[in-house]
């Protein structure tokens, strides 16, 4: 949930400012990008070095950065953050944060500041305890800011009580937390499918088609970081789907057929909020799976097919009320009035339309070319994006439609 969450890291002058490159590192580890501020007093403590190297990003401190006159932009770092941590935050900081006093980079960015803030205090027990500090504390609470609770312990002054700066691990956990709390599909169920299905005609051969797996694989990936639980069934595919179970915590069902897609589909259906089916089923299976391997023959050889079961519109048909639908469509002619049928026929929320006409779209591409159709008929034309900006549009667009239903 952390991942390409930026996060500023405001650090003012205490010891604890010793602990402040281990939490970067963790930071890191879960791909936020990371951009650290230090107060003057801070560089007594950790050197902007180490934090420029742990961050790979430049360290910032001074609103000037040279003689010519450069200077940092605290209202573009304010801006950039999704989040900004004040880590250690001395008394003195605290209280200048309080009253609005701005002298410092630190404070005219806490002052430009759109993002929540977060603040893990650090400072002597008696300073802690102080009447000005609590009063302080709970005023910058008041005001929104996330406070992240001190420990109780050995302190730098060789006292021992409350005021010592959450654990690296503490604050990392606070902020996974934080973002994964304000994650819109929290608590929400999704069912995804991606790929090709394999419909066998003898052991050795079978009907499949160039579908790579790639769009509904990033679907799930989008849905999860959403908040959503996923469940992605996915037919036969080269795509190395280690990271979804591993980075992703997505639930990844392995089925060859449209039969034993459609027997997962259906299980996880009906406790499903929203399922999006981006998989390329085979509309038609062979009547009969040869048991032994087909031999040559001298004459020409016909293969009876049969349909397959139509999964989404056996979907459609169940579908409850609080359930979104989503289907996927690949036309070659009347691309928007099949898509709109089909959209009504198989009873969707909202169908994906396919171009195979424009130049980088489709199967086996990195990039896609998307309409989204609501079943109010209003169209969202999506512009040539990677499958993974897509499927981010595509899911962004689900939530807006899901909480209206
Ligand atoms: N689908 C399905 N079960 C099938 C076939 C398709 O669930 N047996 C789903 C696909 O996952 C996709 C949508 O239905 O979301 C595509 O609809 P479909 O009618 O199969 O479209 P096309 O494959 O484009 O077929 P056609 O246009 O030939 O009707």
């Amino acid at each position: 949930m952390i991942k390409n969450k930026h996060i500023l890291i405001g650090v003012s002058g205490s010891i604890a400012a010793y602990k402040i490159p281990l939490l970067v590192r963790l930071l890191k580890k879960s791909g936020a990008e990371v951009k650290v501020v230090l107060t003057p007093s801070a560089k007594d403590f950790v050197t902007p070095v180490t934090l420029s190297t742990l961050s790979e990003n430049p360290v910032y401190s001074d609103f000037v950065l040279n003689d010519e006159g450069e200077w940092s932009n605290h209202v573009d770092l304010a801006l950039w953050a999704d989040l900004i941590l004040i880590a250690p935050a001395s008394a003195n900081t605290l209280a200048k944060m309080e009253q609005g006093i701005c002298d410092n980079l630190l404070l005219a960015i806490y002052l430009s500041a759109k993002s929540p803030i977060a603040i893990a205090p650090a400072m002597d027990l008696d300073m802690y305890k102080h009447e000005t500090t609590q009063q302080h504390l709970k005023k910058l609470s008041h005001r929104g800011h996330l406070i992240i609770p001190v420990n109780s312990g050995f302190l730098a002054s060789g006292l021992e009580g409350e005021g010592r700066m959450a654990e690296p691990q503490e604050i990392y956990h606070f902020i996974e937390s934080y973002f994964s709390e304000n994650l819109p599909f929290n608590g929400l169920k999704a069912l995804v499918t991606a790929g090709p299905t394999h419909e066998a005609i003898d052991p050795v051969r079978f009907i499949g088609n160039h579908s790579s797996g790639k769009m509904g694989i990033a679907l799930a990936i989008a849905l999860s970081e959403k908040g959503a639980e996923v469940t992605l069934v996915k037919g036969p595919m080269a795509l190395d789907v280690y990271q979804l179970n591993h980075d992703y915590n997505i639930n990844v069902i392995d089925v060859v057929s449209s039969d034993e897609m459609f027997i997962e589909v259906i299980k996880y259906w009906e406790t499903s909020d929203i399922a999006i089916m981006a998989a390329a089923v085979a509309d038609y299976k062979p009547k009969n799976i040869a048991q032994e391997k087909i031999k040559k023959l001298e004459t020409d050889f016909t293969l009876a097919l049969v349909k397959t079961k139509d999964i989404l519109k056996s979907m459609g048909e169940t579908k409850k009320l609080n359930q979104y639908l989503v289907g996927f469509a690949l036309e070659t002619e009347n691309e928007l009035a099949n898509a709109k049928s089909k959209l009504n026929r198989k009873n969707l929320d909202a169908i994906v339309l396919n171009s195979m006409k424009d130049e980088g779209a489709g199967f086996g591409f990195d990039t896609n070319k998307v309409t989204i159709i609501n079943k109010d008929t209003t169209k969202v034309n999506l512009p040539l994006l990677t499958k993974s900006e897509t499927a981010k549009e595509i899911v962004n667009y689900i939530s807006q439609q899901f909480f209206k239903k």
